[in-house]
This record gives structure tokens, sequence and C-alpha cells, in this order.
């Protein structure tokens, strides 16, 4: 039986993931390292370091060089999701996450960011969760399970009572490694590899998703 559900954050309950390639993208002009749009898609849901390592390729940086470059995305991350409110909640996210309180499903978040917290709140949803697991909470980034196992922990749930919506495949390698039930929101050719996939969250039912998932399990 599901008795929880962990979400990413960064595109499955806000568009943040948008904010994280701007940021990137302006790094990588002030770099004069070529990048975009198209680019930037390997990074989804990748940790900090390892985007600006896909970003670097093979150019040759030092350690301080790398650190100083994390930092400046970060500064323009963190600019960009100051305004962050309600309004940017995904379509369907509330009334999902209501529809799992009511129903007493356990509710946490799951995402590599240092920045979720302040996100969770800017969003107004910081009462409708029952746990953050963050970049602070573990130390291997996704496709590494821990941070889902974290998340689980925290709800006091086995991994296969848990069900893990995410938007990149880095997320759902992750939470597939740490035994969970996946929802992947997102085109088949990113989130093909999840129990179920969704093109977001709008519309989304907590009792038809719960019969799907149990069909796919016999
Ligand atoms: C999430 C996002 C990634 C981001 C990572 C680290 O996984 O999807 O795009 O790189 O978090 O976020 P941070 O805010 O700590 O740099
Ligand atoms: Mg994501």
């Amino acid at each position: 039986d599901i008795r929880g559900v962990i979400f990413d954050l960064d595109g499955v309950l806000t568009d943040t993931a948008e904010y994280h390639y701007l940021a990137w993208q302006q790094l990588a002009d002030e770099e004069g390292i070529p990048f975009n749009r198209q680019a930037n898609e390997p990074l989804r849901g990748v940790s900090r370091r390892a985007s600006l390592m896909l970003i670097l390729g093979d150019r040759q940086y030092s350690e301080p060089e790398i650190q100083e470059m994390m930092e400046r995305k970060n500064h323009y991350y963190v600019e960009l999701i100051q305004t962050i409110s309600p309004k940017d909640l995904l379509p369907g996210a509330i009334a999902l996450l209501d529809e799992l309180r009511q129903a007493g499903i356990k509710i946490a978040i799951g995402s590599a960011s240092k920045n979720a917290r302040m996100v969770v709140e800017g969003l107004g949803i910081a009462d409708k969760v029952d746990a953050i697991a963050d970049g602070y909470s573990v130390e291997r980034p996704k496709p590494a399970p821990d941070l889902f196992l974290y998340a689980a922990n925290q709800l006091g749930l086995e991994p296969q009572q848990c069900v893990v919506f995410e938007d990149a495949a880095a997320g759902i390698e992750a939470a597939l490694a740490a035994g969970m039930w996946t929802v992947g929101l997102g085109p088949p050719e990113r989130v093909g590899a999840s129990h179920i996939v969704l093109p977001n969250l709008a519309g989304v039912k907590w009792a038809e998703l719960q019969a799907k998932l149990s069909d796919v399990s016999k």
C-alpha cells in the first residue's frame, strides 16, 4: 500500500527549472561558453556541481574557479526566486496536495536544491508538507537513491510505500534505485523509465493514480 508521496520540486510543483536554466545561461554567457536550452536538457534535476561540469565540458578550471562559478550561478538563481509566490505553483499542484492530505497520505519534498526551503516557503506550501529533504540532507546527489531514502525515513515509511513524482531522468533513476514507485512528468524521452508517465500534474487525481499503480504492480 502506498502511504507517502515524495515530490521533486523544480519542474514538478513549480517551474524553477526555467530559473535554473536562465542562471546557468547567464554564467555561460559571461564565461563565453556556448550554451542554450538544448544544451540545458541534460542538466535537468542534476546537482549544482555536476551541472557546471556538464557546461564546462573538457575546459580546465581550478577548484577555486569552479567554486566561484557555482556561487555566481546560485546568486543569479536566488535573485530569480525572490518573487516566487503561490501563483508560481504549477496547475494541479494544490489540488493534489490537498487530496493527498485528505486521504491521509504523507507528503515530502525531495529536492537536490539547497534553495528548496526558500522556494517551498515562497510557494506557500510549507504547512502542506510533512518533511523536506533538500540539498543539505545527503551527500550523494541523484541519481543516487539517498535523497529519496532520506525523505521516506523522515516520513517514517518504507521505500515500497512511497511514490515519487519527478520531471528529470536522474530523479526517476534515483527513485527506482531507492525501490520506490515513480510517476514521471514530461516527455517519455525524458521520464520514460518511470512506472507511469504523465504530461504534468494538471487534473491528476490520487484515487485514479493509485488504481493505475496497482495495475502496474500486477
Ligand atoms: C534541483 C534542480 C537542479 C539543481 C539542483 C541543485 O535538482 O532540478 O537544476 O541544479 O536542484 O540546486 P541548487 O539550488 O542547490 O543549486
Ligand atoms: Mg526536477
